[in-house]
């Protein structure tokens, strides 16, 4: 459907997030016609930029960060018309009149996005209703992480329930706008052959990795008060466990797809009065080499010398309802590890019966695995006879399907469709007040677990596959890590 004109708001306007990933999408959609001409972006922050210094600045900053075939001097020159800045502090009583006077069309849409940290989701929210900024037109969009816990998590709900509907209320989780995740649902349900197999009659278990070589970078304040637990599991591997595990609903529709997703979270077993060792592994990387160039250990990164943050995740999940009962989900996530590879693997179980006791080589498990990034494909390990005239030979061969390959055209970033999922009113890739909630209420455990003094993430140098912990957490059930 057609994107509205509206005013964008971005708050935190000259954050890491804005000038890399919101500014060079909007970009993107300006350049495909995407943007009525109509469509402003005001960025605010405490820079003190006036309109033209931030319109240099991102003129500046945007070829860092989309493709060079993407890059038209044309399009970016129209893209910074659009673009204003407000000096804006919070905390503070100035500026605001600024802001309000940026808005004056109360029948556009707008959007405010809250690129800060989860602590000023609430101040900003009043502000802005005391302001009289917010419109029926109004949208909020929330970046993760939203909250610490459950109870801060109930909090900023609360506080921005009470001033937007949840209608009006878009949390990202940016996996649910990858190509590959969308594509996830599409495989499942637009195709019959793979559903009648997808319960526990027939999947041995599950593997979620999302696997990532960067370090921690610049982002070492926030990250070190945030963990791979809420960085990464609480939000985009969960949400992915969902895609796998829900049932299909009768439609894609705005409430449908969060419904059923809402059903796996709730029936998440709990890791409670279960020893969360055991179900758990939690690491954090020391000095290594990645990809053939030495980086440095965690605690260098993020100058912390004493941190206990942890930059590994390994678990196990079972989701207890009648599809899923005793079928482990092995959710593993890391920084500074070998490669970057995003993939979800099903492994069916063994053939019932060996009907080839003589032949050379034995038949393994089907395995389904699902490239979701770098690159985005699909792999069905199946056995095969070797060709000879002898004996048989049992041999592992796959099917294999490349994306590139076979679409002949690049997949679009995430924070495009989400940002023009925001300005249409369309919630369906966003998180619910309900999901993140019910999340939350499945790590606080984990998180208790390691409060207390004892606990300490397991090191791993970095370029590996994570602690050996993690190897041993998989091997006790009798399985292994896919490689
Ligand atoms: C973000 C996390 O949500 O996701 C980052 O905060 C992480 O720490 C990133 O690097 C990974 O996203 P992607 O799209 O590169 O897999």
């Amino acid at each position: 459907s057609p994107v509205p004109p509206a005013d964008i708001v971005v708050f935190g306007g000259t954050g890491d997030l804005a000038v890399r990933k919101l500014l060079p999408a909007l970009y993107l959609r300006d350049r495909d016609g995407q943007l009525p001409e109509q469509t402003r972006i005001v960025a605010t922050s405490r820079a003190g930029l006036d309109e033209a210094g931030y319109r240099d600045k991102i003129r500046g900053d945007l070829p860092g960060f989309v493709r060079d075939e993407d890059h038209d001097d044309a399009v970016v020159d129209r893209f910074v018309e659009r673009l204003t800045h407000v000096s804006l502090d919070i905390a503070d009583e100035d500026g605001w009149a600024g802001l309000v006077a940026e808005l004056p069309d109360a029948d556009k849409v707008r959007v405010f996005y809250l690129a800060i940290a989860p602590s000023l989701f609430g101040p900003v929210s009043d502000r802005l209703a005391a302001e009289g900024l917010v419109t029926a037109q109004s949208r909020l969009v929330l970046e993760k992480p939203l909250g610490h816990d459950l109870a801060s998590a109930l909090e900023i709900n609360d506080a921005v329930g009470a001033v937007f509907e949840e209608h009006q209320i878009f949390r990202i989780d940016h996996y649910l706008g990858k190509e590959s995740v969308q594509n996830l649902l599409v495989t499942r349900f637009a195709n019959t052959f793979l559903e009648p197999l997808w319960n526990a009659t027939w999947v041995d278990h599950v593997q979620i990795t999302a696997a990532e070589s960067l370090g921690v970078g610049t982002r070492g304040g926030y990250y070190d008060g945030s963990g791979a637990l809420r960085d990464m599991i609480q939000n985009h591997l969960l949400q992915l466990l969902c895609l796998v595990a829900m049932e299909p609903p009768t439609y894609v529709g705005r409430e449908t797809v969060r419904d059923e997703k809402l059903k796996v979270l709730q029936a998440l077993k709990p890791l409670v009065g279960v020893d969360v060792d055991s179900h758990v592994v939690a690491g954090q990387y020391t000095a290594g080499l990645v990809e053939g160039e030495a980086v440095k250990a965690y605690r260098d990164d993020a100058e912390a010398p004493a941190s206990t943050t942890e930059t590994f995740v390994a678990l196990k999940a079972e989701v207890s309802n009648w599809r899923w009962a005793g079928v482990p989900f092995y959710l593993r996530t890391g920084k500074r590890m070998e490669s970057r590879f995003s993939e979800i693997v099903i492994q069916f179980k063994d053939v019932p019966h060996p009907m080839f006791p003589d032949a050379d080589g034995v038949s393994e498990p089907n395995r389904l695995v699902i490239q979701l990034q770098p690159n985005e494909g699909m792999k069905l390990h199946l056995t095969a006879k070797e060709p000879g005239p002898g004996g048989i030979r049992l041999r592992p061969v796959s099917l294999d399907l490349s994306y590139a390959q076979t679409f002949d055209q690049p997949s679009p970033e995430a924070y495009e469709r989400l940002l023009m999922d925001v300005v249409r009113g369309n919630p369906t890739l966003f998180m619910r007040r309900d999901e993140v909630e019910a999340a939350w209420r499945w790590i606080e455990p984990i998180h208790e677990r390691w409060a207390r003094p004892e606990h300490a993430p397991r090191r791993y140098p970095a370029g590996t596959t994570g602690p050996f912990a993690a190897t041993t957490l998989i091997e006790r059930d009798g399985r292994s890590w896919h490689e």
